[in-house]
């Protein structure tokens, strides 16, 4: 098998300062031009609504529902719109309803958007929440997989996992695991948020109950929106909110789409940024990104952090600890020096996207060394 050709810096498609070094997709992307400018005539849309048609709107909602869909191999009818990811994992929790003494499987120290909901799921139905804690050889698959079919322990009732930890990249080979949590009978619930995008996310083979995935991040998109893949067996359930669009003539998923769809600024800007992520391509982009981080962990690693070694990583993002914690004002410290990066949990988390390239990658361990050294 060819090996897949990475795509080249799309740099010139962002609004980026050469002196920037923005590696923190994992929090916020910045917006492409097109994104851009798709939000600003939707500014004009609602600025002027005389002026501008609005039955355009309706026809971006969808554009934006197929391109998502996509992305993660579903069908456009399987894709419902929400405002963020905790809107989509408490669309799930409100559909799901396990035995009481059954277990809610996590990751320990996931994000509260996709723990919260199931908090209080588990608290409603009597259920016990196991968190598996990170494992010392960092193979969270083998420790996912062992908590999974652990003889003795309480019946699985719902599995909310992600194919990567949000805090440092650390990999999470999902599609090993959905076979043994499906044996189980148990519900199946994916924050994607930090995949999609970035990494090859495919509903055929993770079969999911629920998958869901906001446009800020690796889909380059506006804040304040999320997609919820919904599997054809769960879409004849309560949304959370009921609107005039969600009603029992709904069509599939969209029977959980949030009120006020018709954003004209939002739908257009994430329909063009989902539409662009497809035809640059979650292969091509994936590459790209490997090579990236690949380069900063031995960058990294030169300067004394421990990484996680290759097989236990993600392509799309890297943390670094130092033995001896990190300096506690490291992250001003790089943003002073226009280098863009994130502290989570114990980790200096990297996280480039289709505009970062090598001087970016060498300008951030340059800095790091500095820092350091100067410390
Ligand atoms: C794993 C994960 N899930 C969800 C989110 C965002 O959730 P929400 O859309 O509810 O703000 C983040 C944001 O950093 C995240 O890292």
């Amino acid at each position: 098998m060819h090996p897949i050709a990475a795509i080249a810096c799309q740099r010139a498609s962002f609004d980026l300062p050469r002196d920037v070094s923005y590696l923190d997709a994992a929090a916020w992307a910045p917006l492409p031009i097109q994104v851009r400018r798709a939000g600003e005539t939707g500014l004009l849309t609602k600025s002027q609504p005389w002026a501008y048609s609005r039955d355009v709107v309706p026809v971006w909602a969808e554009r934006a529902r197929s391109a998502a869909a996509g992305l993660i191999g579903a069908q456009v009818d399987d894709m419902a719109i929400l405002g963020s990811v905790s809107q989509g994992m408490a669309t799930a929790a409100l559909n799901l309803a396990p035995a009481a003494g059954g277990r809610v499987l996590r990751m320990a120290n996931e994000f509260p958007s996709l723990c919260l909901a199931f908090d209080r799921l588990a608290g409603a139905r009597g259920l016990l929440v196991e968190e598996v804690p990170r494992p010392a050889n960092g193979d969270w698959t083998a420790a996912l997989l062992a908590a999974i079919t652990r003889p003795a322990a309480a019946p699985l009732a719902v599995a909310t996992l992600t194919p990567l930890h949000w805090t440092d990249g650390a990999s999470v080979d999902l599609e090993r695991l959905a076979p043994a949590i499906r044996a189980t009978g148990a519900a199946f619930v994916v924050d994607a948020t930090q995949a999609v995008g970035a990494q090859a996310v495919d509903v055929a083979r993770l079969q999911p109950d629920f998958l869901a995935f906001p446009t800020y991040k690796w889909t380059l998109g506006p804040y304040g929106m999320a997609l919820l893949y919904v599997a054809p067996h769960r879409q004849e359930g309560l949304a959370l909110e009921a609107n005039s669009g969600n009603g029992p003539s709904a069509i599939g998923a969209r029977r959980y789409d949030r009120g006020e769809l018709y954003d004209p600024v939002a739908l257009p800007m994430a329909a063009t940024a989902l539409e662009l992520v497809a035809e640059w391509g979650v292969p091509a982009i994936a590459a790209r990104l490997g090579a990236l981080t690949d380069a900063l962990a031995e960058g990294l690693q030169a300067l004394g952090f421990q990484v996680a070694p290759r097989a236990s990583r993600s392509a799309q993002m890297i943390g670094g600890r130092l033995p001896g914690g990190l300096p506690h004002d490291l992250i001003d410290r790089l943003r002073a020096e226009k280098v863009f990066a994130s502290l989570r949990g114990d980790a200096l988390r990297l996280s480039p996207h289709v505009w970062v390239d090598e001087a970016d990658c060498g300008r951030v361990l340059d800095v790091l060394e500095r820092l350091l050294r100067d410390d």
